[in-house]
């Protein structure tokens, strides 16, 4: 059943450290329109434990949930009785956060009598490109946050074929462990490509995992190795010797994504005449990383798609967005079922590669 009206769909998400809801509207011609996008982000709280601490999240996300709501639909000068329904995040994620955004949108289904869509929270980053910009399927994505690093072949909505996955840290881990081995803080991500800019990425020569080997497969943890020891050999580090390693560090990661991606775009028989890369996940915010890649797809006639930074981290827009979608596509789920779902800490986007055991030893916040 394709939807022949506007939808206009409430978003939530709360999976991490980030409390976010968005109004977004789908037209009927599929062309998409963020009405209101509201994050409330809590780092500082959890800056003294230096990474995230899932009770604080999901005590935070209880104390600014309501708040956040209401920010969203003022901003897009809506009520709740203008929405056609109302979609939330329910896994991958902590689970004690996943709970909080999930119930809220069960209440708020239940009060107003909307559909409610269950969104799995790496689908919302899957998809995140065609809330931004026309993009068709099929087309390969590199899905980099902060617990996830995968290669997926997008056939269709809800068709998603696992080309790569990580076999130890998440990209975005490895960033945020670096950043704390060399004392920036967190989310060490920005902090680290800031760092970088004043940094020699030619100092030191960390490794490039998996080149040799069949796959596109990722690894971090020989980088992350490599990075300590350098930093350890290091006396008393000054400002530049921060920065160099920063920039070293970038520069290993953002290659060893675009050799594996590279691998993966040979293996995607796409007819089309320009053939699409989307770039998603936190760490597509990396401008180095985005510049890499670019450059790889310029090389083959690919066209390379990243959302905005604010839309590659977590926010609510994209949880709408991939509700909006589905709810286009094949109206609302299940109610009895959907209302009855419980949060999900794990929830695959895309079958394990034949024959492998994957994920093993991720120890990130999605993991
Ligand atoms: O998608 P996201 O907001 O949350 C998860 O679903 O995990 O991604 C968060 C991750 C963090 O590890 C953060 O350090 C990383 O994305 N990140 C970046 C940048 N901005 C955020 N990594 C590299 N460069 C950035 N500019
Ligand atoms: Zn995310």
């Amino acid at each position: 059943m394709a939807s022949a009206k506007d939808i206009l769909v409430l978003g939530i998400e709360t999976s991490c450290d980030d409390t976010a809801a968005a109004i977004v509207r789908r037209g009927a011609d599929g062309a998409p329109e963020i009405l209101a996008n509201f994050v409330w982000t809590d780092h500082d709280d959890h800056q003294a434990y230096g990474g995230v601490v899932p009770e604080i999240a999901a005590r935070s996300h209880v104390e600014r949930i309501d708040i956040t709501i209401e920010k969203a639909l003022a901003e897009a000068m809506l009520g709740l009785d203008d929405l056609d329904a109302v979609a939330a995040t329910a896994g991958p994620g902590l689970l004690g956060g996943v709970m909080v955004g999930l119930t809220t949108g069960k209440a708020i289904s239940l009060a107003r009598n909307l559909p409610f869509l269950p969104i799995n929270h790496l689908e919302g980053h899957a998809l995140s490109a065609r809330m931004i910009e026309r993009v068709d399927f099929p087309y390969l994505l590199l899905l980099i946050s902060g617990g996830h690093t995968q290669l997926i072949d997008v056939l269709g909505l809800g068709q998603y074929h696992r080309l790569g996955t990580t076999i130890d840290d998440a990209a975005g881990e490895a960033f945020d462990k670096t950043a704390k081995l060399l004392d920036l803080g967190q989310p060490g991500g920005p902090l680290i490509e800031t760092a970088a800019k004043n940094g020699r990425a030619d100092r030191f020569k960390f490794p490039l995992p998996l080149a040799k080997r069949d796959g596109c497969d990722f690894s971090f943890s020989g980088m992350k190795t490599a990075v300590r020891e350098a930093a350890e050999a290091i006396e008393n580090p000054t400002r530049q010797d921060v920065d160099d390693i920063a920039a070293s560090f970038q520069f290993a990661a953002a290659r060893h994504l675009r050799v594996q991606t590279e691998k993966a775009m040979e293996q995607c028989d796409y007819t089309d005449a320009s053939p699409r890369l989307v770039v998603a996940g936190g760490v597509a915010a990396n401008s180095a990383i985005k510049q890499s890649l670019t450059a790889a797809c310029k090389e083959r006639g690919w066209r390379m798609i990243a959302p905005p930074p604010k839309f590659c981290t977590d926010n609510g827009a994209m949880i709408a967005w991939a509700g909006a979608e589905h709810f286009a596509a094949a109206g609302a789920p299940d109610q009895d079922e959907v209302l009855a779902m419980a949060p999900r800490a794990r929830w695959p986007l895309a079958p394990p590669i034949e024959g492998r055991e994957i994920g093993h030893g991720k120890k990130g916040p999605k993991a």
